[in-house]
């Protein structure tokens, strides 16, 4: 499997970048500590989707704030395949009802997690393999 390998160094907080992994956008955000605060906040019965659906942990594990980043010490990165658990589209950043991602085609609501909170997608952003390999660098895949 191809892995590529995404310098992050300038990307402040409240910054985004969107890269191409195996023909799928894939976003990388530096979340603020207030997306932080909020993604960590939902308690996680209000959540659709209970699972963290992070490619990095075990199958079953919760969608807590911490387990949908890139974990302790990284909690402000999120890293996510760019397509929408409905029907695919591209969501959009920074949008919709809960600070996170909005995808226009049906009206899916992503909260700062990239957690499903509204609309018809039925799963979060799946969150691909990837770990930081530096400080600065990510490798997917
Ligand atoms: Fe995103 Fe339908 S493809 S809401």
């Amino acid at each position: 499997l191809a892995s590529i390998e995404v310098n992050v160094g300038a990307v402040e907080p409240g910054m985004s970048l969107t890269v191409k992994w195996r023909g799928k956008p894939v976003f990388i955000r530096n979340r603020t500590p207030q997306e932080v605060d909020e993604a960590k906040a939902v308690p996680l019965g209000d959540l659709k989707d209970p699972v963290a659906r992070n490619a990095n942990l075990p199958a079953d594990a919760e969608a807590t704030g911490i387990d949908r980043s890139a974990g302790e010490g990284k909690e402000n990165w999120i890293v996510m395949i760019g397509s929408c658990t409905h029907l695919g589209c591209v969501p959009l950043g920074q949008s919709g009802d809960f600070g996170g991602w909005f995808c226009p085609c049906h009206g899916s609501h992503y909260d700062t997690a990239g957690r499903i909170r509204k609309g018809p997608a039925p799963q979060n952003l799946a969150i691909p393999t990837f770990k930081f390999t530096s400080d600065t660098v990510i490798t997917i895949g």
